[in-house]
């Protein structure tokens, strides 16, 4: 597994090119078997290539950039096993150049980062697809593998590699979850004592839904009011959502492939959590955000 340091040393990606589609799996470290399940569904389809990077222009001025966990020597010894073929690990200057230098080019994200994790993190989207199109322009992929764990952050970047004609094919990998079924994020290092458990109703709010959907509900608001109850035992519930997929708009009616959002926050931890569901009249099955990934 080779760690790569520069845009320089990224030539050595073509030795993986041809036969089988490059796969990218861009992370931030702190890996976890969240982040670990994404390379193994990348390594179904192709060589995978994992950037470990924490992006300085996602985080807001409040936001835990410089607490954000770095884990570099944890995390190759979980990508080692994987048959990982190169990991990049680049510092700021490389990815953004010069902090003096003159200002960048950047990217906007469309209709999709409104509300949600883009309502209270003004910045939050332009930061990460900035930095997503930066990775993909230095690596070069033919598929990309996100988590729909951020089910909005899926879509926002879809919506720019369709609109921008980006040539990667996207795949999205389901969000893994403790045994209790926290779903795993490299912030649960923030959750002490108590907080761990209390962290709980996220998932506990989505299943209630998830439950009820299955039992014939169809009303928005009675949901959305039935997630608000669980998520008040969070310390501050930020958000209960129910919208469509893939414009994240708020339809009248409840069908076809939907996301369940929630966010809150419990100590000193944001949380976010999803279900994406297929509603029909009669049900709902799982859904997802990008593509299934044994479709290339
Ligand atoms: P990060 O939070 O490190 O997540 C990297 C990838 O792992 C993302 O695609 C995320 O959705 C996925 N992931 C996180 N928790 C997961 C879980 N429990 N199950 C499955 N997948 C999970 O997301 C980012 O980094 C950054 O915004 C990035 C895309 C790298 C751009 O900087």
């Amino acid at each position: 597994m080779k760690v790569l340091r520069t845009r320089a040393e990224l030539e050595q990606l073509d030795a993986w090119r041809g036969a089988a589609p490059l796969v990218l799996v861009p992370t931030m470290g702190a890996l976890h078997q969240g982040h670990l399940s994404l390379v193994r569904l990348g390594a179904e389809l192709g060589p995978v290539v994992v950037t470990i990077f924490v992006n300085p222009t996602q985080f807001g001025p409040s936001e835990d950039f410089d607490a954000y966990p770095r884990t570099l020597e944890a995390d190759l010894d979980l990508l080692r096993p994987l048959g990982v073929k190169a990991v990049f690990v680049p510092e700021v200057s490389e990815v953004y150049g010069p902090a003096d230098g003159p200002a960048q080019v950047t990217v906007q994200p469309g209709a999709r980062a409104a509300g949600l994790c883009g309502g209270d993190r003004p910045g939050h989207f332009a930061g990460v697809l900035t930095v997503v199109a930066k990775l993909f322009g230095m690596t070069r992929p033919d598929v990309a593998v996100f988590g729909r764990k951020d089910a909005q952050q899926c879509l926002v970047i879809r919506q720019m590699v369709e609109d921008l004609h980006m040539p990667v094919r996207l795949v999205d990998g389901p969000t893994m979850r403790e045994e209790d079924g926290l779903a795993m994020s490299s912030r649960n290092r923030y959750l002490e004592g108590p907080k761990r458990q209390q962290a709980l109703c996220l998932v506990r709010s989505l299943r209630r839904a998830e439950e009820m959907l299955a039992a014939g509900v169809r009303e928005r608001a009675v949901l959305r009011q039935a997630m608000l109850d669980v998520l008040a035992e969070s310390d501050q519930a930020e958000y209960a959502e129910i919208r469509g997929v893939p414009d994240l708009q708020e339809d009248a009616t409840l069908s076809g492939m939907t996301l369940l959002a929630v966010a809150a926050r419990v100590g000193p931890a944001r949380l976010i959590d999803n279900l994406v569901l297929d509603i029909q009249p009669d049900g709902i099955e799982p859904g997802h955000l990008l593509g299934p990934g044994k479709d290339i």
